[in-house]
C-alpha cells in the first residue's frame, strides 16, 4: 500500500507540486528567518554586483528547500542548473557540469551528502577559487590541468546535516536548517494551493488537513489533493469540513498525522520499556532501511517530543506512553 504520508516524490506527483511551487517570497510562507536573511544576501550580492555565497540547506524532505533554490536563482534573475548527487558518479560527470555554467549560474545539488570522496575532492577548489584541477594520466606521468570556472553559486540541500563531510559543509558561506511548520502556516500554504486548484476550501477544512500533515508541506498537499478528489466526486465546488474529515478517515490518516509506521516505531519504543533501541534494530524490527527511519520518520517525531535519541538508542517519553495507552511502568503490563 502506498504510504499517503510518504515524502518521497512519485513522478506523476512532482507535476503536481510544480505546479504550486511558490515562485516569490510572498508566496513561501512560514520559515521566516531564513527568508529575512536571504533577502539580506540577495539584495547585498545585487548591488555589488557579485554573486552569491555558496548556501546549504538541511531539514526533513518536503519541507521547501527545493523551492528556496529556485526563488533565489529567480530572485538573483540566475540560470539554475539541478542535479542530485547519485546523479553524478564520476568525475567526469561533475567536470562536464561545472564547464557547462556561465558566470552567475546557480548549480542545485540535492543530496549533497551521497557525493563520493572523490566528487568532493573535485568541488572543493571549483567552490573556493573557481577553479577545476583535472588530473591526466596516471603515475609520474600524470599531469594536472587547471580551468577556470565561472563565478557560480552552488546551492547544497540535505536532509542529513550530520553525514555532509567537514571539509565540504565549511565551504558553503551560509548554513540554513529549515523547520517543520506550524499547522497555521500549513493551513494558509492549503489555502494557497487551493486557489491555485481553482477550487476554495473552509478554514476549518484546511486546518483539519493541516493538523494531519506532520509539519510538512508536501504531505499537506499531497492530502489537499486527495481530499479534493472527495469533492470533485461529490460536485462540490467548495472543499467543506465535513467532506474533509470523511476524506481523511477513509485515507487513514490520523489525527496526528501519524500513519502505520509512525505508530509501528512508538509502539517498538513503548513496548521496550525505557531500554534504548538502536537504530539498526529499529530498523529489522520495521523492515525499513536506516535512512528512512532516520531521515523521514524520526525528525517529525523528534520534534514534537514523542521519542528521545540518548547516546545509547532512541526510548519513547511520556507523550508516547499516553498516546499510545500504555504504561510506562514495567510492573503494570503484567495486569
Ligand atoms: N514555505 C512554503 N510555502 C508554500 N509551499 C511550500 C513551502 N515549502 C514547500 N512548499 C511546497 O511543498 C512542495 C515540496 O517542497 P520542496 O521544496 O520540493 O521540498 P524539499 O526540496 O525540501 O524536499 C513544493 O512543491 C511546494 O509546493
Ligand atoms: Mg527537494
Amino acid at each position: 500500500m502506498e504510504r499517503i504520508i510518504e515524502v518521497e516524490k512519485f513522478s506523476e506527483e512532482s507535476s503536481f507540486e510544480n505546479r504550486l511551487r511558490p515562485a516569490t517570497w510572498n508566496e513561501y510562507i512560514g520559515q521566516e528567518k531564513i527568508k529575512k536573511n536571504l533577502k539580506v544576501f540577495i539584495e547585498a550580492a545585487k548591488k555589488r554586483g557579485e554573486s552569491l555565497d555558496h548556501i546549504l540547506f538541511f531539514g526533513p524532505p518536503g519541507l521547501g528547500k527545493t523551492t528556496l533554490a529556485n526563488i533565489i536563482a529567480s530572485q538573483m534573475q540566475s540560470n539554475i542548473k539541478i542535479t542530485a548527487a547519485p546523479m553524478i558518479e564520476k568525475s567526469g560527470d561533475l567536470a562536464a557540469i561545472l564547464t557547462n555554467l556561465e558566470e552567475g549560474d546557480i548549480l542545485f545539488i540535492d543530496e549533497i551528502h551521497r557525493l563520493s570522496p572523490a566528487i568532493e575532492e573535485i568541488l572543493y577548489p571549483a567552490m573556493e577559487d573557481f577553479r577545476l584541477d583535472i588530473i591526466i594520466g596516471s603515475g609520474p606521468a600524470a599531469q594536472t590541468i587547471k580551468i577556470d570556472l565561472p563565478r557560480f553559486t552552488l546551492i547544497g540541500a540535505t536532509t542529513r546535516a550530520g553525514m555532509l563531510s567537514s571539509p565540504l559543509r565549511d565551504r558553503f558561506g551560509m548554513h540554513f536548517r529549515l523547520e517543520f511548520y506550524t499547522p497555521e502556516e500549513l493551513s494558509r500554504i492549503i489555502d494557497n494551493a487551493a486557489k491555485k486548484l481553482g477550487k476554495s476550501i473552509e478554514e476549518d477544512a484546511a486546518v483539519e488537513i493541516a493538523k494531519r500533515s506532520r509539519g510538512t508541506p508536501r504531505i499537506a498537499l499531497r492530502l489537499l489533493k486527495r481530499v479534493r478528489d472527495f469533492a470533485d466526486v461529490a460536485d462540490e465546488e467548495k472543499i467543506l469540513h465535513n467532506r474533509t474529515l470523511e476524506a481523511l478517515e477513509a485515507l487513514g490518516v490520523d489525527e496526528r498525522g501519524f500513519d502505520e509506521l509512525d505508530l509501528r516505531l512508538l509502539k517498538l519504543l513503548a513496548e521496550a520499556k525505557g531500554k534504548p533501541l538502536g537504530l539498526s534494530t529499529i530498523a529489522a524490527a520495521l523492515s525499513e532501511d536506516e535512512g528512512t527511519i532516520e531521515d523521514v520518520i524520526e525528525p517529525f517525531l523528534l520534534a514534537n517530543g514523542f521519542i528521545e535519541r540518548t547516546a545509547r538508542g532512541r526510548v519513547a517519553t511520556l507523550k508516547t506512553y499516553e498516546l499510545l495507552k500504555l504504561s510506562p511502568n514495567i510492573q503494570s503490563t503484567l495486569f
